[in-house]
């Protein structure tokens, strides 16, 4: 059995060697973090002094590395570990807006065509999925996770963890999963990367743990901790979260890596006094490997020698190691996923392209569509392509593409490839760029404005640039850069019908062309289809169906914003009442376009709601259901949304917490009926004492199209 081979084979290794399976460096290939410089890379390989490496990329350079563990001793092999965030040749959209589709099949087929794809260049170990709930548009790493909703982000968790690693390690098709940061990244103290976090314990129990906990059902291999402090204590060094939680009660056989150099930052944090504390708390709270930090490498021995660290808490980490290298197969062929065959067939898999393709028009969300400009037809005579982000193949990609240096970067299909590709002979398609994404020259005005008056209808491609979201790239203030706000303004004097596409990595504030834009595509970051994909729903071959993820504030002042906040004891009437009420006397508080929100070319109404009881005791369920019809001209898809509130609680609850959603397609004059059941846990909450029980009373039921969108309504009561 693999316990019998872990028992063997520790039996016969060092204190020194133990230690190395603990170690992880990175390669030089690509550089996610602050690099360390150690020349000696490859001679401690062959000394056994590292477990494994993280950056190495490609059947042929994962290769050459595991020679060189062959030549180690005991020759265990390498783990190779890589950001493979959304895609690893083929990019998908980048996950906040793949959480746009609701999609959960979409979701999981993008997951594992990038698990095909890695597992086939060498790759064993994604980090991720990042589930961290983040309510902070500021922060850059926003668009990595599922975005604000721990119901939904706990759907997701479970399914990119499925997608890459299917139902078994060590199938070729697969690599490990890593469920990221635990624990509270999201919750950054004003949205600044890397900062602390401060939360109740209830808080973590309801709104953070959770996705985690998803992740870990759905089999996640492995955790990587996180570079805050949770109420004081870092994550990497923090016993309850990693030991008691984690390890303890939820039984988790994985490993725990350190996220890049945190165990040796809890110097930094004022935690630790140089590195040697720094590895002894991370150890002993449960971070199995060090990444990049070099604190485990030059103490740990020390630390047992001295007898501050017992020799069988490094045992541990190292059998639950060890324990993944087995289940890869790894010890029976070290190079099996290391091929350059698969490799060669996997990156050029049609397959692919077409999932990226299907899933970037699944992650589109229409903002506004009040003239019906769209759908455009393919017939128009004269279409003008306008803005920075036209032609830029890599604004497409995203923070997290994977830098594959040999991969030809044309496999991109920009935005106006796409639309060439769609338009007919005899479309007349003009491009200017107008600005620069944070340019402050408005020197390319004038032809997009000349451009714009020679064209039937005008698509305007505005957003961010890939580098301005993502790891260590939060926002103060997260408008449209530059003057493209002002290109629009430009462009709307010309008095065309004008559709505003917006890339980006998170919600953005755009008031003025909210407000004052008919027609607007949010397309975040759509990977390697992007172009194909927004040129498929502006001419609707597909018909979008994606929902907000996160409310979008109307000004940063509003963050954190989010649908399911609490119950205050002001709570204002509307959006006037301000007569000492919790409100903004300056500003509205609901959000500019809410969670769940997003529209389609189509339009469904609700009808017909059903509750199975008006009471309900705790051991039975309830069902409630609603008939949805399509009441407009195309097929179209809706994602039909359950809400519940608890009226009265002796913990106070949020207004309203999404507990249900379905996807479904109609075609025009369809109906369907959706049912939910509602159970126990839907009603269930962390009481003051952390107890997770439902508590009898009155419950509200909202079924809608979005959070603010609420069609149907009622309620029942929930008795002991
Ligand atoms: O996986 C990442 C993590 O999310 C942030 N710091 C660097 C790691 C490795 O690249």
């Amino acid at each position: 059995s693999i316990d019998q081979k872990i028992n063997e084979l520790l039996a016969k290794m060092t204190l020194e060697e133990k230690v190395g399976q603990l170690n992880q460096y990175t390669g030089d290939n690509t550089v996610t973090g602050p690099l360390t410089i150690n020349p000696n890379k490859k001679e401690e390989i062959k000394a056994g002094k590292i477990g494994s490496m993280l950056n190495i990329l490609g059947s042929e350079y994962t290769r050459q590395y595991q020679e060189l563990a062959m030549q180690s001793r005991l020759k265990i092999p390498l783990l190779f570990g890589l950001d493979v965030i959304h895609g690893y040749k083929t990019t998908f959209p980048i996950p906040l807006a793949e959480a746009a589709s609701w999609d959960m099949a979409a979701i999981e087929l993008s997951a594992r065509v990038a698990a095909r794809e890695s597992a086939a260049s060498g790759i064993h170990w994604t980090f991720a999925p990042m589930v961290d709930i983040a309510r902070d548009p500021r922060w850059g790493r926003v668009m990595e996770g599922a975005g604000e909703d721990t119901y939904l982000g706990s759907k997701i968790a479970y399914a990119r963890v499925k997608g890459f690693q299917g139902n078994k390690l060590g199938d070729l098709n697969s690599v490990m999963a890593c469920a990221k940061h635990f624990l509270a990244y999201g919750a950054a103290i004003g949205g600044r990367d890397y900062n602390s976090t401060d939360i109740s314990e209830r808080a973590l129990w309801e709104t953070y743990l959770p996705p985690f906990k998803a992740a870990l059902d759905a089999g996640a291999a492995t955790f990587m901790n996180s570079f805050n402090d949770i109420n004081g204590i870092p994550a990497t060094g923090n016993r309850r979260i990693q030991r008691d939680i984690l390890k303890g009660k939820w039984n988790f056989q994985g490993f725990v890596v350190s996220d890049w150099g945190s165990i040796g930052e809890m110097v930094n944090h004022g935690y630790s006094q140089d590195k040697k504390a720094a590895a002894y708390s991370a150890i002993t709270a449960g971070s199995d490997m060090d990444m990049e930090s070099n604190s485990y490498r030059y103490n740990l021995e020390q630390l047992v020698k001295e007898g501050k660290v017992s020799e069988s808490l490094i045992d541990d980490a190292v059998k639950r190691i060890l324990r993944k290298k087995f289940e890869l197969g790894l010890f029976d062929d070290p190079y099996r996923y290391s091929d350059a065959k698969r490799q060669q067939k996997e990156l050029n898999n049609p397959e692919n392209t077409k999932a990226a393709r299907e899933v970037a028009a699944k992650s589109i969300v229409l903002l506004k569509n009040e003239k019906n400009v769209l759908p455009l037809s393919k017939d128009a005579k004269t279409i003008a392509f306008i803005g920075p982000m036209v032609k830029l193949k890599r604004a497409n990609h995203g923070f997290w593409a994977v830098d594959l240096k040999d991969v030809d970067s044309t496999y991109i299909v920009s935005q106006w490839e796409g639309m060439q590709r769609k338009v007919g002979k005899n479309t007349r398609l003009l491009y200017a760029k107008g600005c620069g994404i944070t340019d402050t020259s408005k020197a390319g005005f004038k032809e997009a404005v000349d451009v714009a008056n020679q064209a039937d209808v005008v698509v305007l491609s505005v957003g961010e640039r890939p580098d301005m979201s993502g790891e260590a790239k939060s926002r103060s203030t997260i408008n449209l850069p530059g003057v493209q706000e002002d290109l629009i303004k430009e462009l709307q004097k010309t008095g065309k019908p004008i559709v505003v596409l917006v890339n980006a990595g998170r919600p953005l504030v755009f008031n003025w062309t909210a407000d004052n834009m008919p027609t607007i595509v949010y397309t975040w970051w759509l990977g390697s289809e992007a172009g194909n994909a927004i040129a498929d729903v502006l001419f609707g071959d597909y018909n979008p169906s994606g929902k907000l993820p996160m409310s979008f504030p109307r000004a940063e002042g509003q963050i954190p914003i989010y649908y399911n906040h609490m119950s205050t004891g002001r709570p204002a009437k509307n959006e006037d009442d301000k007569m000492y009420v919790s409100a903004y006397i300056d500003l509205q508080n609901s959000p500019k376009f809410p969670f769940g929100y997003g529209l389609s070319y189509t339009s469904f109404k609700y009808s017909d709601m059903v509750m199975s009881k008006s009471k309900m005791s705790k051991n039975e369920t309830l069902e409630v259901s609603v008939t949805v019809a399509n009441t407009g001209k195309v097929a179209g898809e809706e994602v039909v949304q359950l809400y519940l509130r608890d009226k009265f609680a002796s913990v106070v609850r949020p207004v309203k917490e999404l507990k249900g959603f379905q996807k479904i397609k109609l075609a025009p004059g369809e109906s369907k009926t959706v049912a939910f059941v509602i159970d126990n846990e839907k009603l269930s909450f962390y009481h003051e004492d952390l107890e997770f029980k439902s508590e009898a009373g009155e419950f509200d039921v909202m079924i809608g199209s979005s959070s603010e969108d609420i069609r149907c309504k009622g309620g029942f009561e929930l008795i002991d």
